[in-house]
């Protein structure tokens, strides 16, 4: 049942397994690239609990011993002290050069461990396994790690490629509907971004998916990590098609900051809409049919998810407030505000060249229907 996507870059190719029962093979998996039977994983409370006795079952079972950090559970947790405290415990476990330290969790434990992978003696080896859809389809894959700083999400960080990604699909099961339809978020953005014909899949095979199907759930991830993979290896370091990725993040990231990063709006939430607008500008400025917002919003309906302003609960501050939230993305070159369009499903790319009023009129006549 297992499926493997190869990330090819080089001397820093890996493999990323995508299947059943993981991380009760973690240690079969593991092993060949381990120059010692042990190994240092960081996790978070909430992972612990439910999955940290099937990991250390998984890795004995190889002969493979593990201590593990157990962090609180949180976007909080990416921060300069909790990443103080994983190198220094890192470091009071002896881990050496040769070492693998594991990053066991969704994309706050991936993130941070990843980046004190990189950091730790200039930089030890690291192992992805990923816990969450959001991160088993986008953050696990690519080597983006990192830190929030008070300044801003994601500005501490450094690229580091994992060594092994083990995607176990029993371990979405124990997600909470509404935690996994955010990853679902990621999923859909694939399909809108740059494959019509896995959007079809998904619409058909949506409603399927998210009730457990696993067989759907390993191809939908799979699709998503190879297409991931494959715009990584042409632009590992994002100097140009890495920014598809972020279709629908230019409105989500204003969102995000206007909701507090928090439960108001979670990050694969604010992508649907985000993904939404994008959709919905693209047709405004005549790049693609009305349709095609349209079919978006129609499936990300069915699918339950948040679609719309309207649909984000509490107060929005206006279009003026969030054009200047969306000023402040990181991805702003030279103060030129960029997006992610689309030409029709399936066909995104990068323009500079959105007139401020027509964002402005979207967003003000999005916010006028709450
Ligand atoms: N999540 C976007 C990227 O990895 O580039």
């Amino acid at each position: 049942m297992m499926e493997t996507v190869h990330v090819g870059l080089g001397d820093r190719a890996y493999d990323i397994h995508i299947g059943p029962g993981l991380l009760a093979q973690s240690g079969a998996l593991i092993a060949p690239m381990l120059a010692r039977k042990q190994v240092c994983v960081v996790t978070d409370e909430n992972v612990a609990a439910l999955h940290l006795d099937s990991l250390q079952a998984g890795l004995a079972s190889a002969g493979i011993t593990m201590e593990a950090l157990v962090l609180p559970a949180g976007e909080s947790t990416k921060n300069w002290h909790h990443l103080e405290q994983t190198v220094e415990w890192l470091l009071a476990q002896k881990v050496e050069r040769r070492d693998l330290v594991v990053a066991f969790g969704g994309g706050v434990i991936g993130d941070l461990t990843g980046f004190a992978a990189a950091i730790l003696r200039r930089g030890v080896g690291f192992v992805q396994i990923p816990t969450s859809l959001l991160a088993q389809v986008d953050s696990s894959v690519g080597g983006k790690t990192g830190i929030n700083s008070p300044a801003g999400k994601n500005l501490i960080g450094a690229f580091h490629q994992p060594r092994l990604v083990l995607a176990d699909i029993d371990v979405l099961g124990t997600m909470t509907p509404r935690d996994f339809l955010a990853g679902y978020g990621e999923v859909v953005k694939y399909g809108m971004l740059g494959d019509a014909a896995f959007f079809e899949w998904l619409e058909a095979q949506g409603p399927a998916l998210a009730a457990g199907d696993e067989a759907a759930r390993i191809a939908a991830v799979r699709r998503s990590c190879e297409m991931k993979s494959e715009i990584v290896m042409r632009d590992e370091t994002e100097q140009g098609d890495r920014a598809l990725l972020n279709l629908g993040h230019t409105f989500c990231h204003a969102l995000e900051a206007a909701t507090g990063y928090g439960d108001r709006l979670l990050h694969g939430e604010g992508v649907a809409v985000g993904c939404a607008l994008a959709f919905e500008l693209s047709a405004r400025l005549g790049l693609c049919s009305q349709e095609d917002p349209s079919r978006v919003r129609q499936h990300l309906r069915e699918m339950g998810m948040k679609v719309d302003l309207k649909d984000i609960k509490g107060h929005l501050p206006d279009a003026d407030a969030l054009l200047e939230l969306m000023g402040q993305d990181k991805k702003v070159v030279d103060g030129q505000l960029s997006f992610i369009l689309a030409r029709g499903i399936g066909e995104a790319f990068l323009t500079a060249d959105v007139p401020r009023n027509v964002v402005h009129e979207l967003l003000a006549e999005e916010l006028s229907r709450r």
